[in-house]
């Protein structure tokens, strides 16, 4: 199908987002875009009242962008859904289709059955006698969970077009095919996933449970201060070694220190399987925690490895956009990913 217009709605802790976009000859056009606050438990609740108010937040979140399509493509966070890149050797489809439920068997602790097993095909030699392998993304998704998000979008009069892993929109929001192999670490609120990019293709991706969140908590506990004055501090300080955020940032350190652990990890099982080839030669940090002050040098500092912040609004080629999104530019990069989709 051919789509001229496409919502994109990144259904966060904190945060509700959607970009509405579309496509004029060979251009994508921002047309609208919302913000909301997300209900106190978001999705986690299994509670009717708590799906209907967040349903009801999603409407006006949708509502908000002012335009006349109901049709939704949303993410699920990596930490709820099981994401394997795959190696393989070359097989047609259907070899595939069937190949790769004993690979879900491996992946995959929690029964099939209760399991809906989505696959994509990353990269495929051309030579099917080579040794060379293809690559497949397999992502295995609780289907109770699938239920769960139509179920609230229903309630929100809206329908769901499609559905991915938040992963897969960063990846198509941030990623150009002449980019340098990267690290993308997207860090929200309580979910931080990790994304390696080579040749323009995702070859590792994986999520831990930590975030903004646990930042807040940390400063909350070490200076015995309000929820709203800890977010306050975190914003105003970050991270820092010198100076009047010193304290803040002993607090914040552990937290950054724990997805530093993990960007290692990363960056070692790249080194071991593609040996001398190449190195990784940038970390784009993404979600509203990459805003932390002094995130940026702390990661460049302790890897040696130049880190920037993802501006995935770089694509309208230096139109002007609303300061509501150039202040706040890498929150976005669901949503916008999103909403690329099918443009
Ligand atoms: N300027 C800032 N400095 C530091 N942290 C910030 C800043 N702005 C937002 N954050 C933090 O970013 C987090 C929210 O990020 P984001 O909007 O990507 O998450 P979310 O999508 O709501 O949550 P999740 O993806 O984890 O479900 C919160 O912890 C918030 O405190
Ligand atoms: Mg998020």
């Amino acid at each position: 199908m051919i789509f001229n217009k496409s919502i994109g709605l990144d259904i966060g802790l904190t945060k509700i987002k959607a970009v509405s976009l579309s496509r004029q000859n060979n251009n994508l056009i921002l047309d609208s875009f919302s913000v909301m606050s997300s209900p106190p438990k978001g999705m986690l609740s299994e509670a009717p009242i708590d799906e209907r108010e967040m349903a009801q937040t999603i409407r006006k979140t949708v509502d908000g962008l002012k335009t006349n399509s109901r049709s939704v493509n949303i993410a699920l966070s990596d930490n709820q859904v099981y994401t394997k890149v795959i190696e393989m050797p070359v097989l047609s489809d259907k070899e595939l289709s069937l190949a790769i439920y004993w690979e879900a068997e491996r992946h995959i602790p929690v029964a099939l059955s209760t399991i809906t097993l989505v696959w994509n095909v990353l990269k495929k030699p051309l030579n099917s006698s080579s040794d060379e392998k293809m690559q497949v993304l397999m992502v295995g998704a609780p289907t109770n969970l699938i239920g769960k998000y139509q179920r609230i979008l229903q309630m929100a009069n809206l329908t769901l077009n499609s559905i991915e892993t938040e992963t897969l929109a960063i990846v198509r929001a941030l990623v150009s095919a002449d980019l340098p192999p990267t690290i993308i670490v997207s860090i929200g609120a309580i979910n931080t996933s990790l994304a390696i990019i080579r040749d323009g293709i995702l070859i590792l991706t994986y999520s831990i449970r930590t975030g903004g969140d646990a930042i807040s908590r940390s400063i909350e506990a070490d200076f015995g201060i309000t929820p709203a004055q800890s977010e306050e501090y975190k914003k105003t300080y970050g991270f820092s070694k010198v100076g009047a955020g010193q304290k803040v940032g002993k607090s914040t350190e552990p937290i950054l220190s724990s997805i530093l652990l993990e960007i290692r990890k990363a960056l070692a099982f790249y080194s071991q399987k593609y040996k001398d080839d190449s190195i990784i030669q940038q970390i784009l940090l993404s979600g509203g925690t990459a805003r932390l002050p002094g995130i940026d040098l702390f990661f460049a500092e302790n890897l040696g490895i130049e880190t920037v912040v993802a501006n995935p609004w770089k694509i309208f080629g230096g139109k002007p956009l609303p300061s509501e999104i150039l202040n706040n530019a890498s929150d976005f990069t669901i949503a916008l990913g999103l909403a690329m989709r099918d443009l």
